[in-house]
Parts: C-alpha cells; structure tokens; sequence
C-alpha cells in the first residue's frame, strides 16, 4: 500500500484487502482505545457496496479474534424517505444484514436515520442531539457518489448543512435502480447527515473502489472546494483519510 499527502488529506493507495485491513486496524485501535478510558467508541458508518469487504473484515475479527464492538455507539450516514425496517432495500436492513447480524453490538446502541416520520425536522435534529449526546462521531466512514455526494449529500450541499430531508439526485436514482428493480421504485427523498455533521467527526474516513469512481475522486482531492462536489469539503478537515484501490485512483 502507498501512502501521499495531498494538502491536509493523506490518501492510501493499494489492493481492496489491504485497504480494508488499515481501515479495520483504525478501528480496532479505536475500540481498544476507548476502552481503557472507559468511554464508548462512536462510529459513522455507510451503506453502498463500497466498504462490503471492510465490514467483512470486521466481522471476521470479531468472530477469530474476538474483537468486541459491545462498547461501539454508531450513527449510519443516512437512509432513503419511506422505507419500513423490513424493506431489504433499507439501509437499516443492510446494516444488520451486512454488519450488526454478525457483531456483538447493542442493538439500543445503533442508530439509522429515520426512514419514516411524520416530522422529518424534527427527527432530524433528534438525529444531531443523539450524535452530540454520545459526544460525537469518533470515526467516520464514507463512500463517495458518482457525482461527489457524501451520505446523500448531493450537489448544492452546503458547508454547514446538517441532518436533513433532501431531494436525491437523478444520478443517485439512475445507480440505485438496479437493486429496487426500476427506477420507479426508488424513493425520491432521503434523510442523511449534514456535511457540517460529517466535518464535525474526529476522523473521516472515505473508501472508494472502481474506475467508475476516478474522476471524481480527483475532483474531490485536488479540485476546487465547493459544493459543486459535495465530498470536496473532506479537503478542509484536519484528520481525513482516503483509501482508495488502484482504479479509483487512476494509478
Ligand atoms: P457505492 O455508493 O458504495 O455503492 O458505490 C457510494 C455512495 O453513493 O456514497
């Protein structure tokens, strides 16, 4: 694996599983940390194929070698508008399908942002109150869309934005259609984490896998900042790692 600096940013360069086992040290370190001050370790965490293998990898050490996440809080980045727990297409259900299933974490510990409410603003705030209650994001995970989105995130997001219902970006729509089997059963609304939410965790994390993802893994390193893309902002954070496999970084 290869490591450089790019301004503030340090971007990690190798093959998936070695990716995966830096990101997995990271929060195996947090956990232990954490623990010895004994204080909960807080996680953001995404959905997307993205960090599949990275969730593997997790629960692989929990089950051979016994790393406990039972003193782990997480927040996920964000979650589509309408979708019961039971959907398989909600991000709740893939948490548990793909992570929490398979870990001995609380389950009262695990936060997703609520799919279904009748006040959106309000369940948004209680969202950013939950995270500042359990004293902030330690370790934040993030994918990045194809457009630059972080969490749902899409083009025009603000700096300072928090926890909001937003508008999905058609392109968003057009990525998740295969898996809800049409474009017309994607919902149209989210909830997801601000990007001021995001730049307020301690470590930021992003993952990004597949020569669909160089271009604007570029944009989002090296180009200007601004929320044209989203995911361009990481570049004002103190404490931001990308790890990244070769196509992505066109290396
Ligand atoms: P992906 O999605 O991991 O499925 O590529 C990433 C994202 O849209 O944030």
């Amino acid at each position: 694996m290869k490591k450089v600096q790019i301004g503030l940013q340090e971007v990690h360069v190798g093959e998936v599983d070695e990716l995966c086992r830096a990101l997995a040290d990271e929060v195996e370190a947090l956990l232990e940390n954490r623990l010895k001050e004994g204080k909960p370790a807080v996680l953001g965490l995404a959905t997307g194929s993205t960090p599949l293998p990275l969730y593997a990898e997790l629960i692989r050490r929990h089950r051979e070698e016994g790393l406990s996440f039972a003193n782990v809080i997480s927040f996920n980045l964000d979650e589509y508008e309408g979708l019961g727990r039971d959907h398989e297409r909600s991000y709740w259900c893939e948490m548990w399908k793909n992570l929490f299933d398979h870990l001995d974490v609380r389950p009262e510990n695990v936060s997703v942002p609520p799919s279904i409410s009748d006040d959106p603003d309000r369940a948004a705030a209680e969202y950013e109150a939950a995270i500042q209650a359990a004293g902030g994001i330690d370790w934040q995970l993030l994918g990045i869309g194809g457009e630059g989105h972080i969490g749902f995130n899409e083009k025009g997001s603000e700096p300072d934005s928090r926890t909001r219902r937003v508008t999905l970006a058609r392109k968003t729509i057009v990525d998740a259609a295969p898996g809800f089997g049409g474009e017309k059963n994607v919902p149209n609304h989210a909830i997801t984490m601000g990007v001021a939410t995001i730049l307020e965790a301690k470590r930021v994390v992003l993952m990004a896998r597949g020569a669909s993802k160089k271009e604007i893994v570029a944009r989002a390193l090296s180009g200007e900042v601004g929320s044209d893309v989203p995911a361009s902002f990481l570049q004002n954070h103190e404490n931001v790692g990308w790890f990244l496999d070769d196509d992505a970084a066109g290396s």
